[in-house]
C-alpha cells in the first residue's frame, strides 16, 4: 500500500492567475495517469480527492517536469466531485469544448476535431450524422458477427499457445482490427497507425508529434479521396460521400470527422482490456464469479469501466461567473478528474467494491452530456464479447510469475501483461 498524499502534500507554491486563491493551487500530476503504481486497484490513490474534506474546486499547476518538459501553462481548475463533474459535462451555457483535441494545430492545420471540438447547438448536426453507425441496433446487425469471429480466432490462438501477452498481443490488436474493418482502412496500416498514434499521444516530443500528424493526415486525405472515387460499404466512405442536412460535407468537415474517429477509436478499448484482465488476474474471485454467472458479464463490463476510467476530460469557461466561492474567468480551463468522480462516495455506495450487480451505474468513463463517447456501445460490445468467449475457452488465469504488473492508471496503462493458465 502506498502512502496516501494529503491536501497539504499536494499544495504547491507556483504562480497562478491572480484570481486563483493560493490555498487551491496543487500539483495533481500523480492523478493524471503519468505515475505508475502496482496496486490491485490502481485508481485507489485518487478516491480521497472526491471526499468531503477536499475543497470543491482545486487549481492544478503541474511542474514542467510532469508535463514531459512542456510548460504547465496557466494551469487549470480541477473538479473532483461527482456533482461538479456532471455540471461541467452537461452545462453547455457555462462550459465549452471548442478546440478540443486539436493536435493538428501543431502543424498549422486549422480544421476542427469533429464532433468533440464543436459546441451545441452546432454539435448536434455532426452527432446526428455519425450516430447511426454507432447505434446498438447497427452494431448487433452489422458488426457483432465480425467482432465475435475476430475475438474467437484470437482467443483460440492464445489457447493453442498456452499463454498470451494480454496487453501487447491481444488488447492492442483486437479493438484496432475491429476499428479498421469498421472504417474500411487497409489492415496493412495496422503497425503504422499505432506508431503514429503513440507519437501523437505519448511521445512528449513536438518533433515526433508533428511527424506523425503529417503522416496520418496525408494518409487519411489520400484514403478519403480514393473513397470518393470508389465508394464502398465502410464508414470512411459513408462519411465522405454522405449528406449533412442535405448538403455534401466540406473538406474541413470530412477530415475533421475522419481524423477524430481515428484518434478516438484506436487505443481506448485496448487500455481498458489490459486493465480489465490485470484486475481479474490479480483478483481471481472476479473470474470465478463471472465464469459461474455469465449473466453478470454486462454488469461487470460496466463495473470494469467505472473502476478504470482511462481519460480525464477538459472544458473551458464560456464566461465569467462565480462557483463554489471561486471567481471563474472566461477562458479558464477545467479538468474533470473522472477517476475521482467515479469513486465519489456521495454517488456510489461502497465505491471501491467491484460489484457487477451495481444498479444505475452512471459513471464518467464515457463522460456524460452531449459529448458522451460516440463509440461507447461499440466499446461495451467488444468488451462483452471478449469476456463471453474467453470464459468459454480459457481456465482460470494468472500473471506469469516474475512479470511487471505496474500500471499507468490512464490511456498508457500497461505495455505487457503476460498471462498463463494450467
Ligand atoms: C473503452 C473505450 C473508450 C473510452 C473509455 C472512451 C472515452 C471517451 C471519452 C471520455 C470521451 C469524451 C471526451 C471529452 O469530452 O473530452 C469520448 C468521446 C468520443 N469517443 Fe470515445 N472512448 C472509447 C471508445 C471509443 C471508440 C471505440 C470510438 C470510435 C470508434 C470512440 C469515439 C468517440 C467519439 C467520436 C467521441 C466524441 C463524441 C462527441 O463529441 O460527440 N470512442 N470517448
Amino acid at each position: 500500500m502506498q502512502d496516501q498524499p494529503t491536501l497539504d502534500s499536494i499544495r504547491v507554491d507556483r504562480e497562478a492567475p491572480a484570481h486563483v486563491p493560493k490555498d487551491r493551487i496543487v500539483d495533481l500530476s500523480f492523478a493524471m495517469g503519468g505515475v505508475p503504481n502496482d496496486l490491485v486497484d490502481p485508481y485507489e490513490p485518487f478516491e480521497w480527492l472526491a471526499g468531503p474534506e477536499i475543497p470543491r474546486l482545486l487549481y492544478n499547476m503541474p511542474s514542467k517536469q510532469a508535463m514531459g518538459g512542456f510548460s504547465g501553462g496557466n494551469g487549470n481548475w480541477v473538479a473532483t466531485h461527482y456533482e461538479d463533474i456532471d455540471r461541467i459535462y452537461t452545462d453547455n451555457e457555462y462550459f465549452s469544448n471548442t478546440g478540443a483535441a486539436e493536435f493538428q494545430r501543431l502543424i498549422g492545420e486549422s480544421f476542427r476535431s469533429i464532433p468533440l471540438g464543436v459546441d451545441p447547438p452546432e454539435h448536434s448536426k455532426y452527432r446526428m450524422y455519425l450516430m447511426p453507425y454507432f447505434s446498438p441496433a447497427r452494431i448487433s446487425r452489422d458488426l457483432e458477427p465480425g467482432i465475435r469471429a475476430v475475438v474467437v480466432e484470437m482467443i483460440e490462438a492464445a489457447r493453442e499457445k498456452g499463454e498470451v501477452d494480454m496487453a501487447w498481443d491481444f488488447a492492442r490488436v483486437y479493438p484496432v482490427r475491429i476499428f479498421m474493418a469498421l472504417m474500411g482502412f487497409p489492415p496493412e496500416m495496422f503497425e503504422q497507425f499505432l506508431d503514429w498514434e503513440w507519437d501523437i499521444l505519448h511521445s512528449n516530443s513536438i518533433e515526433k508529434m508533428q511527424g506523425a500528424l503529417r503522416g496520418v493526415l496525408a494518409f487519411l486525405r489520400g484514403f478519403m479521396a480514393e473513397k470518393e472515387k470508389n465508394p464502398d460499404e465502410h464508414l470512411v466512405s459513408s462519411i465522405v460521400n454522405g449528406k449533412i442536412q442535405g448538403r455534401a460535407p466540406t473538406e474541413e468537415e470530412k477530415i475533421g470527422m475522419v481524423w477524430f474517429l481515428w484518434l478516438g477509436g484506436l487505443d481506448t478499448v485496448a487500455a481498458t482490456i489490459a486493465q480489465m484482465f490485470r484486475r481479474m488476474a490479480l483478483e481471481p474471485q472476479i473470474q470465478r464469479q463471472l465464469r459461474a454467472n455469465p449473466e453478470l458479464i454486462n454488469g461487470a463490463v460496466e463495473e470494469f469501466l467505472r473502476t478504470q476510467p482511462i481519460l480525464s476530460s477538459a472544458r473551458h469557461a464560456h464566461k465569467d461567473f462565480e462557483w463554489h466561492g471561486m471567481q471563474i474567468k472566461k477562458g479558464d480551463s477545467f479538468s474533470c478528474l473522472n477517476p475521482a468522480g467515479n469513486f465519489d462516495p456521495a454517488r456510489f455506495e461502497n465505491p471501491r467494491v467491484f460489484d457487477p450487480t451495481r444498479k444505475a451505474n452512471r459513471h464518467f468513463t464515457f463522460i456524460g452530456g452531449v459529448h458522451a463517447c460516440l463509440g461507447a456501445h461499440l466499446a461495451r460490445r467488444e468488451l462483452r464479447l471478449l469476456l463471453e468467449e474467453w470464459f468459454k475457452r480459457i481456465p482460470e488465469f494468472r500473471v506469469k510469475p516474475g512479470a511487471d504488473t505496474s500500471v499507468f492508471p490512464g490511456l498508457l496503462s500497461i505495455r505487457n501483461l503476460p498471462l498463463v493458465w494450467d
